[in-house]
């Protein structure tokens, strides 16, 4: 229980400490809105933001004006961006593949990095509420470099981790709905999630550290129509249905391990 809580803390700790780095995982075709608190102006900002080396757009407080580059890389972001005039955010629709990557927005002091990562496959999975189900990993074996985590939901919630020190459930958070509900498999990182309610519908997102690789699913919970409930029974199947078109169209960020993160960065 302790070093449960204690790997569960870390993450809080890291989100809440650290700014400076944050982890945006989109599914292809969505859209995403980069922010930060950069990005909130002051009469004297200006503001860069860049794809890599690629400055994308500029805002000047002072001169009142903005400017989007979306010509660059051959027009890869061409009629894809977006920036907001009020709070400096950028937008990025239609996101493919070739968006991945590292974003900076900086202003004279400081910058924030946004890590990128695009997905396009998502296993759909339905599920009858009391039964259980396991999400495969796909991995036959944990290397010992591989550090897996386990997202839930809109906000990326970790559920679970496997990492070079030890493998844990982080089943307190969101109002202790996966409490006792989850099995992690410290052979393959395969979660299995008992018991399931609607409100474990939504997105899983498997991320693996050191690949680094990514599996999404898509979670749907079903009832099982008696003869006097069916009505009911329909309408929370539609609500189910929408929540999880809602959640795996949510767009989730997250900032995690971010010091090995950093360590690897090289802009
Ligand atoms: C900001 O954008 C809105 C709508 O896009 C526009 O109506 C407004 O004039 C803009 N303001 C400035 C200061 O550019
Ligand atoms: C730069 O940092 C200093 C001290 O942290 C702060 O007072 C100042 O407002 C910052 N300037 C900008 C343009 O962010
Ligand atoms: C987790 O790490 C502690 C030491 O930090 C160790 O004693 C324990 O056996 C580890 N647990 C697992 C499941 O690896
Ligand atoms: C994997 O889990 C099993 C059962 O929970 C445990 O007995 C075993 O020690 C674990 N192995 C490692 C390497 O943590
Ligand atoms: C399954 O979860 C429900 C609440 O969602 C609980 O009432 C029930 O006891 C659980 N069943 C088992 C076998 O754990």
């Amino acid at each position: 229980m302790f070093h449960r809580l204690w790997f569960c803390l870390w993450h809080l700790v890291g989100v809440f400490s650290d700014d400076k780095l944050k982890t945006v995982i989109v599914m292809e075709d969505d859209s995403f809105t980069l922010n930060s608190d950069l990005t909130e102006m002051r009469d004297d900002d200006q503001i860069h933001w860049r794809f890599g080396k690629y400055l994308l757009a500029e805002i000047n407080k002072r001169t009142d004006s903005m400017t989007v580059y979306d010509d660059v890389l051959d027009g890869r972001f061409r009629n894809r961006l977006k920036l907001n005039n009020q709070t400096g955010s950028l937008t990025i629709t239609n996101i493919k593949m070739k968006h991945g990557g590292f974003y900076t927005v900086e202003n004279l002091n400081t910058s924030v990095i946004f890590m990128l990562i695009v997905y396009d496959e998502v296993t759909s999975v339905s599920v009858k509420e009391g039964d259980s189900v396991t999400l495969n990993s796909d991995l036959t074996e944990i290397m010992d470099d591989d550090q897996i985590l386990w997202l839930f939901g809109s906000e990326n919630t970790i559920i679970a981790e496997i990492n070079l020190i030890n493998d844990s459930i982080c089943d307190d958070v969101l109002d202790g709905r996966f409490r006792d509900r989850l099995k992690l498999d410290n052979q393959t990182g395969s979660l299995t999630i008992t018991n399931i309610t609607t409100q474990h519908t939504g997105a899983y997102i498997l991320i693996n550290g050191a690949k680094p690789s990514l599996k999404a699913f898509r979670v749907s919970v079903y009832y099982s129509v008696h003869c006097c409930d069916s009505v009911e029974a329909v309408i929370r199947l539609v609500v189910t249905a929408l929540v999880g078109v809602a959640a795996a169209a949510a767009v989730i960020v997250l900032v995690y391990d971010i010091r090995a993160r950093r360590a690897e960065m090289d802009l």
